[in-house]
């Protein structure tokens, strides 16, 4: 991350089968289905799975178009203390929470000039295009056990192999198991 100011940080949930959202952007799956046979939890993993100390941690959080409208049928603005980027080649730029990017350079451009510290990465299309970039540093990855089937992939194609180190693993009591993992820059991601 040479030159960067800022570490990029994906934070997210997936199926078991990896996938962020049903086709048609459902998610109410994420929440689980409690059941008295998942294997007892780690002592000491909060309920949230460390999502208010990932938070405590950005001061940007870059998502793209499809994200942005979940987050609208939240009924609340979950960010107060982050600015907000919005990836999107046609979304109107009517929205005074956000500020709206056209592409990864520009959102480089932005956070760059901005001193940001740590980006929050977020939604399928724009984590898989800031990985093609290099530009993603740090993976928590919360898998939930269930398989959808199909849906919108986490992951997708990739100019190289990305490798890892595994810094990680729990498990809570609801049979989510989280991963925390750290990308090895390669050599173009370093600038
Ligand atoms: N499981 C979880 O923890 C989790 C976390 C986050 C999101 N989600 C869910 O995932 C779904 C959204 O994911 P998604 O895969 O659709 O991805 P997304 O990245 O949220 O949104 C995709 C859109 O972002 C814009 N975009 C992405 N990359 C771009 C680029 N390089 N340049 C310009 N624009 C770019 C495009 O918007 P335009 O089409 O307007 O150009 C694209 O259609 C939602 O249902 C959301 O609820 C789940």
């Amino acid at each position: 991350m040479a030159g960067r100011t800022w570490i990029g940080k994906v934070f997210i949930a997936t199926s078991l089968d990896g996938f962020i959202a049903r086709p048609d952007d459902d998610i109410h799956w994420l929440q689980g289905q409690p059941s008295a046979d998942h294997v007892a939890g780690d002592r000491g993993v909060p309920d949230d799975l460390g999502y208010a100390e990932h938070m405590a941690n950005v001061d940007h959080v870059v998502m793209g178009r499809g994200t942005y409208e979940k987050v609208l049928t939240f009924g609340g603005w979950p960010y107060p203390d982050q600015h907000v980027v919005v990836l999107s080649t046609g979304l109107a730029a009517d929205d005074d929470r956000i500020t709206v990017t056209r592409s990864v350079e520009e959102t480089v451009a932005l956070l760059d000039a901005r001193g940001a510290r740590g980006v929050y990465v977020d939604g399928g299309a724009t984590i898989q295009a800031f990985l093609r970039a290099g530009l993603i540093d740090t993976i928590v990855l919360t898998r939930v056990p269930v398989l959808i089937g199909q849906g919108r992939p986490l992951f997708g194609t990739l100019d190289a192999d990305v490798h890892l180190v595994h810094e990680g693993t729990v498990a809570s009591g609801g049979g989510y198991v989280q991963s925390r993992y750290r990308v090895i820059p390669t050599r173009s991601s370093d600038g």
